[in-house]
């Protein structure tokens, strides 16, 4: 018996789906990973609608497999993650798509294991999705890890931030903080299988323990796991610039352990933009963090997300963006047209054409484009340590440097989940090249 898990967004999901696959092992199925759908007996979506375009994509492969299930009614089909926890979103699925067996909200993947024995036992089929606003944790989780020498770690689920275009405090619920021993119980055991980077994850990581005033924040369980021994690097990502406050900043500093690193997503460069969203920060107060960022970590790799054409925005509000893109000169960043998500706040502004909205985006990626290329370039004559995360092409490995950046150079598989000093000899883009340094 074969599965297919077909993730679509963020990091979260990547993760989650290695428990579905943990669920769908302990049932019995293997993972095979074609393209024929007929080999399959399971096709999970663990899906993403945090824009339009992932949203239509994914559509477009349920609908895709109408003929297959057709062809083989056996076929389970299952839908999970965000898409299946939107207002109505059920009922649209269920009335256009009626070869879904299985569909369950994202606090529900838990019940993934029933639904399937009951649907392959009982022909019965299960839509549940559970809208409370704060489902309860779920300690004890089995995962079937597949990123491999990093290992991704939730340490808070949710949102509180409500920005006003974005829909996962609808989808993912409000903000809730894992227990510190829980993770730090986590982290050790795999480092002790010999996972060499750990990735915490959460959609505003810096407001770690901010629904538990009497526990520890964000900075006190870095500290914790900084301190763990092992040959290992912690990482971690979302940071909302409201939050992200000196002590984290100089706990980064203090320990090698913590990766030099930073996605700080700025979204707009324009204070009325800035205000339309409802970040709850102003242009000269990211300055301010990235001054202070870069005054104490002078090598931190700093990244960012950017937004084009949200409600309103006007040439001078996105000459704002472009502005503040050239003072900060990101590593890199991830550059996103808005798309109108309907029961959030900015839907119901006045929208802004496409064409203008197109137009901007393509500027802003020449720009950061050149920017990046130079940011690399920079790398050029010094030496990184690089925890090499795999086979690149024949005789050659690569890895990433504790800011993140992506490095090639000579080496075989004896290397994967090793760190070396490599010196940076070239680059091409965001991609830089070296040579192992011996110590
Ligand atoms: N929690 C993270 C990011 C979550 S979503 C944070 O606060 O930064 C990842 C990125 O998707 C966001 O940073 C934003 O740039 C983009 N995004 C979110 N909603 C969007 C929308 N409606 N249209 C286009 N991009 C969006
Ligand atoms: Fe969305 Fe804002 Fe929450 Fe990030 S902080 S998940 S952009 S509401
Ligand atoms: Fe992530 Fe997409 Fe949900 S970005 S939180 S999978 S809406």
């Amino acid at each position: 018996m074969n599965y297919k898990i077909n993730t679509y967004g963020c990091q979260m999901n990547v993760h989650e789906s290695e428990k579905i696959a943990s669920i769908l092992r302990s049932l019995g199925y293997a993972e095979f990973n074609e393209n024929i759908h007929e080999n399959y007996d399971v096709i999970i979506f663990n899906t993403c609608c945090i824009r339009d375009t992932a949203e239509q994509k994914i559509f477009s492969h349920i609908g895709e497999l109408k003929i297959q299930k057709k062809n083989n009614p056996n076929l389970i089909i299952g839908i999970v993650g965000c898409m299946s926890q939107q207002e109505g979103k059920i009922d649209i699925m269920r009335a256009k798509y009626p070869h879904i067996d299985i569909i369950l909200g994202t606090s529900n993947i838990d019940l993934l294991a029933e639904s399937i024995v009951n649907l392959r036992e009982n022909k019965k089929h299960t839509y549940i999705i559970d809208e409370s606003e704060r489902p309860e944790i779920v300690e004890g989780k089995d995962y079937y890890r597949t990123s491999g020498t990093n290992a991704w770690v939730n340490i808070m689920y949710g949102c509180d931030n409500f920005c006003t275009y974005c829909i996962v405090p609808y989808v993912r619920g409000r903000e809730r903080s894992r227990s510190m021993p829980d993770i730090i119980n986590e982290v050790k055991e795999l480092i002790n299988c010999g996972y060499k980077e750990i990735t915490l994850l959460g959609q505003n990581v810096n407001s770690y323990g901010s629904d538990n005033p009497d526990g520890p924040d964000f900075s006190t369980l870095l500290e914790e796991l900084a301190k763990l021994s092992g040959n290992h690097r912690i990482r971690f990502m979302t940071s909302h610039p409201k939050d992200l406050n000196t002590k984290v900043i100089e706990m980064i500093s203090k320990y090698d352990t913590l990766c030099k690193s930073i996605h700080l997503p700025i979204q707009s460069g324009s204070n009325n933009v800035l205000e339309a969203m409802n970040r709850r920060y102003t242009r000269e107060y990211y300055l301010n963090v990235i001054k202070e960022i870069r005054s104490i970590i002078p090598d931190c790799g700093i990244t960012t997300d950017i937004m084009v054409g949200f409600p309103g925005e006007t040439e001078q509000d996105f000459e704002d963006t472009l502005d503040i893109v050239r003072e900060v000169q990101f590593n890199s960043a991830f550059t996103y047209i808005y798309s109108v998500r309907k029961g959030t706040v900015a839907a119901s502004m006045p929208q802004i054409p496409y064409a203008v909205k197109s137009e901007r985006i393509q500027r802003l990626i020449k720009i950061q484009n050149s920017l990046t290329k130079e940011s690399s370039k920079d790398c050029e004559g010094k030496t990184f340590r690089v925890l090499v995360e795999g086979i690149k092409s024949i005789g050659k490995v690569s890895g990433r440097t504790d800011a993140g950046r992506l490095v090639t150079f000579e080496g075989g598989e004896d290397l994967i989940g090793e760190f070396r000093n490599v010196l940076i000899t070239k680059t091409q883009s965001a991609a830089l090249f070296g040579t192992i340094k011996e110590d």
